[in-house]
């Protein structure tokens, strides 16, 4: 089939949820995508910050197969070995917790709030049910994620959402004390490092005043590290980066490798509230997609992962910001590891369809913020390589 028949195919029989650029994805390799047509393009988004260790990846083609020859699934109804395994390695690797697993990002906040409300009925009853999000905050699609989603964007057209939701400016420590309370609020949640909403960083000072507040009025923080976690900030887990550690910890994109899987880490006094029966998933946990994400995370860890993303980040943003110097209407570059965010004074969508014009994938972030989530595995070569071709699109636009 031709690109065109393929996109006239998509179009006849796909729900309009997506609008795509006009070409088509066909096969990737390390840090490059292939179209159809033979095109190359440099990925710098990386599947929205999921590909964190690139395209056919031999340790995750081989789990893939060893696994799916082995037992693809069983459902949660009996004991397999993967998701064993799997939880141990990341519970070894973070704070003393269990591990709930899942399908999606969004399904991970579903679980994270049931778990939390659960925990938090237990010590308070049903008046201790609110939940505390802050502004451009994104926590996925499901009705519960859209609701704790402080973008009225996301709701618009879907109203009611869910009852309880309390939404609060960013990095404002003011607003805080008001508003967590011991009687009313169930869980205070919170990316570390904003994805979705603009790549914004939560200040020190701010998630120290919330884990104080969490602490003093009996609140579970939830940290949702879908977008942020696993190295892609320059350390194993976001949180390490302040060492304020969440009751509750979401977990999605690049744990399974490019296959689906989300994960709810909970400390024991969480956990303890769960009994067989109250939560559940058909497909959570399947013995492929957890045997992939054991050999995801392994090689992360040995081959240290997080460390590459601090060190290729400082690099790339560097560049970026000589970019600025030369750019007036860049206001700001800024993220953490390989999660990079490019302010323009303007809306982004006409670069990043320019910059793919031109060989290189990125995405944005709200309307006027370009996005890099690359592989954490690029090197100089690849970074150069984007800077060209952004210093490029850059320079023709303003000829
Ligand atoms: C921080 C964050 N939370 C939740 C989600 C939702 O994840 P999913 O799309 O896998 O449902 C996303 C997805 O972009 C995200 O970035």
């Amino acid at each position: 089939m031709t690109t065109q028949q393929i996109i006239d195919l998509e179009n006849q029989y796909l729900a309009p949820t997506y609008g795509r650029p006009g070409i088509v994805l066909d096969r990737g390799s390390g840090n490059y995508i292939y179209d159809l047509d033979g095109k190359r393009y440099l990925d710098f988004i990386g599947g929205i910050a999921v590909n964190s260790l690139g395209h056919a990846v031999p340790e995750i083609i081989g789990a893939v197969s060893q696994q799916a020859a082995k037992l693809m699934h069983v459902s949660n109804l009996y004991h397999t070995a993967p998701h064993a395994i799997l939880a141990q390695l990341l519970v070894e690797n973070a704070f003393e917790s269990k591990v709930f697993f899942c399908n999606s990002g969004s399904e991970s906040i579903e679980a994270a709030l049931k778990f939390s409300r659960r925990w938090a009925f237990a010590e308070g009853g049903e008046a201790k049910h609110e939940i505390v999000s802050f502004e451009n905050s994104f926590h996925g699609r499901t009705y519960g994620a859209i609701s704790a989603t402080a973008q009225p964007k996301y709701h618009e057209g879907f109203a009611p959402m869910l009852p309880g939701m309390v939404y609060l400016p960013f990095n404002d420590l003011a607003a805080l004390d008001q508003t967590i309370s011991k009687e009313k609020t169930a869980a205070v949640l919170l990316e570390p490092l904003q994805g979705e909403g603009g790549v914004n960083t939560a200040q020190l000072e701010f998630l120290s005043k919330i884990r104080e507040l969490c602490d003093e009025r009996n609140v579970a923080l939830i940290f949702d590290e879908i977008q942020c976690g696993l190295c892609r900030t320059g350390k194993f887990f976001a949180y390490q980066h302040s060492g304020i550690e969440p009751d509750v910890m979401t977990l999605a994109k690049p744990l399974g490798g490019g296959l689906p899987i989300g994960a709810v880490m909970m400390k024991p006094h969480v956990a303890d509230q769960l009994k067989p029966g109250l939560h559940g998933s058909t497909f959570g946990a399947n013995p492929v997609v957890c045997h992939v994400a054991t050999a995801v995370v392994r090689k992360m860890l040995s081959e240290g992962i997080a460390d590459r993303a601090a060190s290729s980040g400082a690099v790339l943003m560097d560049g970026l910001r000589s970019l600025q110097g030369r750019h007036s209407d860049i206001k700001d570059v800024r993220g953490l590891g390989l999660l990079v965010g490019i302010e323009f004074e303007g809306e982004v969508a006409g670069l990043v369809a320019a910059c793919q014009e031109e060989g290189l994938l990125v995405g944005s972030a709200g309307t006027n913020v370009l996005r890099c989530a690359p592989a954490l595995t690029i090197d100089q070569q690849h970074i150069d390589e984007a800077l060209n071709i952004i210093s490029r699109v850059l320079d023709s636009r303003d000829a």
